[in-house]
């Protein structure tokens, strides 16, 4: 059994706090999205808000074990770009270029972690469809957040969704409580069976953040130590909530005035 965290009132409040803010920088960073601007500025960007609102960027010098230490504010992943992709001054979007960029602050000791896609102008059919079914597949796993439930639960519905569409989850990378450190316990793995791994319980507060490839599931790390590309160079795609666990449900903590809506198909009488 793993050592989860169940936050209490004060911690939670903490976490809203941070979660809202990431949330917000994602929405001052769209307009600056286009193409000739490079991941380099776009950093440099969502840096500068983040510090101007009393926070600090959780990547900056995050070094894991067997890692060296992340070198940047944010992760923006283009194109065949799983995850981890590292901001470059030199790096210019192109028209058609699909991006993740990927936000996790530090706001008085708690974070928040969230990541949304964007084009730089636009996209093929087929990035689009990639990205609407990963943020379908989020979703899906959101839907099933409520005490009771299983972690596996929430694996069970991505990976369906995701490959009865055509598409592949990556395996090597997954959701995690967060909100006291950056990666806690539980990993929220984005395939699986139901009823199983760990029971939901209020609380509870972790990343649903599926990585989903148009073509097969395995990647390749990159000489950078961070970068991680699909295998096949088949486009991949993210997007990354922080959800709570209610009494009842479910709570999104990264929201913010500009953040898309939750697809139809999803209850909203949690
Ligand atoms: N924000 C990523 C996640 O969703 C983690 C990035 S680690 C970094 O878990 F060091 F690359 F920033
Ligand atoms: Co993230
Ligand atoms: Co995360």
């Amino acid at each position: 059994m793993a050592k989860i965290y169940i936050k209490n009132a004060e911690q939670i409040e903490g976490i809203r706090k941070a979660s809202k803010l990431a949330a917000e920088v994602l929405d001052y960073v769209a307009p600056f999205v286009k193409p000739g601007v490079s991941t380099g500025e776009l950093d440099k960007l969502c840096h500068e808000f983040i510090t101007d609102h009393g926070a600090v960027p959780a990547p900056l010098n995050y070094c894991p074990p067997g890692y060296t230490p992340y070198p940047k504010a944010t992760c923006i992943s283009l194109n065949d770009v799983v995850c981890h992709g590292i901001p470059n001054f030199n790096k210019l979007l192109k028209k058609g270029d699909t991006l993740n960029i990927d936000i996790t602050v530090i706001k008085d000791g708690y974070y928040g972690d969230t990541s949304r896609m964007y084009f730089a102008g636009e996209p093929s059919i087929m990035a689009k469809r990639l990205s609407k079914i990963t943020y379908e597949c989020m979703w899906l796993g959101i839907n099933e957040v409520k005490p009771g439930a299983h972690f596996g639960d929430i694996g069970y519905v991505i990976q369906q969704y995701a490959e009865d569409a055509g598409y592949s989850v990556v395996r090597e990378f997954c959701g995690h409580g967060v909100g006291i450190e950056f990666h806690e316990e539980p990993q929220v793995l984005h395939y699986g069976r139901r009823n199983t791994m760990d029971e939901l319980k209020p609380g509870m507060i972790f990343t649903i953040e599926p990585m989903i490839n148009a073509g097969g599931k395995a990647i390749r790390s990159m000489p950078d130590g961070w970068t991680i590309r699909t295998k096949d160079r088949s486009l991949s795609a993210q997007w990354e909530h922080t959800i709570l666990v209610t009494d009842t449900g479910y709570e999104v903590l990264t929201v913010s005035p500009d953040m898309p809506s939750p697809p139809h198909f999803i209850r909203n009488n949690h």
